[in-house]
């Protein structure tokens, strides 16, 4: 728990920072699981700072987005494409085909065997050395809404009546949010070596006390993540006022 989101977001971007550079002294990948939305912001924003200031390369970053709406065009300012090259990949030296980001283009005939194919890719890797994630009110993680399986990979979803209000603000208006999206499943997500969950604000802190303290439940999918035994919960004050 940390006094702000900043201090908090540092401290998860100096781990990926040295993961990175632990992978390159080995001669090998890095491959990591991203988010978006406003919890990592902070954390790409000094990803990108260290690139800028201290040298900090990502020549052997492979990254895998969770998650992306459904259907969405890659250059909507909405999308989670433009979302992750607006934040980080355009700041970076990544290369181009190491970056991967659900398609929200792909016909609906193709999707299913898509889905397959990301969560092969993931897998051809050696999996995801790192994951990070952000919680919706829902207790979602990616945008597995509640009811979804333990053992869930990449997939088709339908969004939760709350995870479109929340989103409404920047569709303007909750009839643009799209009702589908493509998103990691919670098995490819438990999959991951490491996994970083980030929260900040006191609208966070009711779902943090259920997932930290509740019980395991799929109506809960955040509370899956008590089984694995490499979780971090970063949060500020705020996030953790509900912790007993
Ligand atoms: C985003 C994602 C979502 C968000 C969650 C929290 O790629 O997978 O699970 O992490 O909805 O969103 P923010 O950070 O905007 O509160």
């Amino acid at each position: 728990i940390y006094n702000t989101s900043i201090e908090g977001s540092i401290l998860v971007a100096n781990e990926i920072a040295q993961l990175i550079k632990d992978k390159q002294k080995e001669n090998q990948n890095c491959i990591l699981g991203l988010a978006t939305g406003s919890s990592p912001i902070k954390v790409y924003e000094e990803l990108v700072r260290q690139h800028k200031e201290e040298g900090l390369s990502f020549s052997n970053v492979i990254t895998f987005n969770l998650d992306e709406y459904y259907p969405m065009e890659k250059n909507n300012i909405q999308s989670y494409h433009y979302f992750m090259h607006e934040h980080l990949f355009n700041h970076v030296n990544i290369l181009p085909e190491n970056i991967h980001v659900p398609d929200g283009t792909i016909d609906s005939e193709n999707l299913y065997q898509y889905c397959i194919d990301y969560e092969m890719k993931i897998k051809s890797y050696g999996g995801l050395d790192f994951q990070l994630l952000g919680i919706g009110r829902t207790g979602h993680i990616g945008f597995n809404e509640p009811g979804s399986h333990i053992n869930s990979g990449t997939r088709i979803i339908t969004l939760d009546h709350i995870t479109r209000v929340d989103a409404a603000p920047s569709f303007i208006g909750i009839d643009n949010v799209p009702r589908k999206a493509i998103t990691m499943g919670i098995g490819t997500i438990k999959n991951a070596k490491r996994i970083v969950l980030m929260a900040w604000g006191a609208n966070k802190s009711k779902i943090i006390q259920e997932t930290i303290e509740g019980e395991i439940s799929s109506l809960v999918p955040a509370t899956y993540l008590q089984q694995h035994n490499n979780t971090s919960f970063i949060l500020d004050e705020e996030a953790s006022s509900d912790l007993t």
